[in-house]
């Protein structure tokens, strides 16, 4: 008899919701972690921390920018940047110690430690060999660096040292337009920092609607990030008064540097299963570093699962949580899917993107022919009300079936309102439907069935 049903390797969102689902299904189950703490890449130096001074510096932006016009009158507060940092660890600890607690609940064991795989069927933490039925990997992704760029988390850093800056820089140079550059480069931006942003694109956030994209950079560029597209970044090396970044610009093969007190290198993750022991497994393994699975998430070797950043698909908490769920759900003898056509992205900037299924750029690839509502907040009177009246929902329906094939939100809330959209492409639902569902007034919601109604006979407020 082996020790356990299922070893959950990892405690990132894929591997604690994993483990949590597949308890609750009346596995036994653990899940390995070496952290100090359960959450993974995520809860502790990823999307949670992240969004705590997102929501700080929004507050303190919000008070330069808007407070006086409300009536608000008065001084702006100071920043207190150890405060700051204990706010964000406060919050950091409030979630992963919630894991603990579901992890007891549920009667999940968390074996501490760095996992190996000696042998199918078997997992080695430390000096202990625990056997299991099904292993599920589920150890996240790294940040990719550069060739010839150092990371020393103080001076030129990934996003885990971009948390927790020894003091707000006063400039900045972030390597890459994704998300992670957009987000932290709003934070800093707010906090005073100047902010430059390089990108080896000729657009910033490579693969989301261009229209959207284009919005983007434009409200970005108003709270003063500024942008350098088309530039492929060089070398970085450390100077006096920081880092020189060395780009070269793509039009014309021109080199340009640039100096900054913190350079923020985000380009891109891949997968982390260095240890694991796969190549002695003989695991097959996918493009990028990531592992191969089959409709199943079980990789080549039987009884050897993996999921989340480790596979292909988008490097997102909670496309890494679905396959936790359905994983489990497979392994305890049920139907476990993840729909991979309805999967939202959202980047909690002010505004927030969000966005869901396919983009114009993609429809047109695949010659399909599509409708598009689009409805702007300066429509909305909610979005008015808070100075929150810059961007726009998209929603893309087939032209003949209306049926919604993708939508794209740049506004207030879109990471929420994005959702709506979510439900009804999980129903198939045609722009119509959202239409003709009553929304409550005044809400940002209105935007959402506004842009549907634009997809028939119109808009009422446009
Ligand atoms: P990303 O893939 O979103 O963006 C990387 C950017 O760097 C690309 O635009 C790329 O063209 C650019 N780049 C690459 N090499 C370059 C060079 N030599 N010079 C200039 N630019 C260069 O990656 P990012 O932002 O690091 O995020 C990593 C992962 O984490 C992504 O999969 C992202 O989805 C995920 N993430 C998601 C968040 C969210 O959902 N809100 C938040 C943070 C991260």
């Amino acid at each position: 008899m082996a020790d356990f049903d299922t070893i959950f390797i990892g405690a990132g969102p894929g591997g604690y919701v994993g483990a949590i689902r597949a308890a609750q299904l009346g596995q036994k189950v653990a899940c390995v972690e070496g952290r100090e703490t359960l959450g993974g890449t995520c809860l502790n130096v990823g999307c949670i921390p992240s969004k705590a001074l997102l929501h700080a510096t929004h507050l303190l932006h919000e008070t330069h920018e808007n407070f006086e016009k409300m009536g608000l009158m008065g001084a702006a507060p100071k920043v207190d940047w150890v405060k700051m940092q204990a706010y964000k660890a406060d919050v950091v600890a409030g979630n992963t110690k919630g894991i603990e607690f579901l992890f007891k609940k549920n009667k999940v064991t968390w074996l501490k430690g760095w996992a190996t795989i000696p042998a199918p069927g078997q997992v080695k933490v430390g000096d202990e060999i625990h056997t299991a039925r099904n292993i599920v990997i589920a150890t996240g992704s790294e940040p990719s660096t550069l060739p010839g760029v150092e990371i020393d988390e103080q001076t030129v850093v990934t996003s885990t040292g971009a948390l927790t800056l020894a003091q707000p820089p006063k400039s900045m140079v972030v390597i890459g337009a994704g998300v992670i550059g957009l987000e932290m480069g709003s934070v800093y931006a707010r906090l005073g920092t100047e902010v430059t942003v390089v990108e080896y694109l000729d657009a910033i956030t490579p693969g989301m609607d261009a229209e959207v994209a284009k919005t983007f950079q434009r409200i970005l560029a108003k709270q003063g990030l500024k942008f350098i597209l088309g530039a492929a970044v060089q070398s970085v090396t450390k100077s006096k008064k920081g880092a020189t970044v060395s780009y070269k610009l793509k039009k014309n093969d021109s080199e340009a540097t640039l100096e900054a007190e913190i350079v923020l290198v985000a380009t891109g993750r891949k997968p982390y299963t260095a240890g694991l022991g796969l190549e002695a497994l003989g695991v097959e393994m996918g493009p990028r570093g990531t592992i191969k699975t089959d409709a199943h998430f079980q990789t080549s070797i039987p009884g050897l699962y993996a999921i989340g950043d480790t596979i292909a698909g988008p490097m997102l908490a909670h496309k890494a949580e679905d396959e936790g769920m359905a994983v489990a759900e497979i392994l305890a003898g049920k139907h476990g899917h993840v729909n991979y056509g309805v999967i939202p992205g959202v980047i909690y900037t002010t505004p927030e993107v969000a966005n869901v299924g396919k983009t114009e750029e993609q429809l047109k690839e695949d010659g399909r022919a599509y409708k598009v509502g689009k409805f702007p907040f300066m429509g909305n009177a909610r979005a008015k009300a808070v100075f929150q009246a810059e961007g726009f929902v998209k929603i893309l329906a087939d032209a003949t079936t209306d049926r919604i094939l993708g939508a794209h939100i740049i506004g207030p809330a879109a990471g929420d309102l994005i959702h709506e959209i979510c439900v009804a492409m999980e129903f198939g639902a045609s722009a119509q439907d959202l239409a003709l569902t009553c929304h409550a007034h005044p809400t940002w919601s209105e935007a959402v069935r506004e842009a549907a109604l634009a997809c028939g006979d119109g808009a009422i407020h446009a």
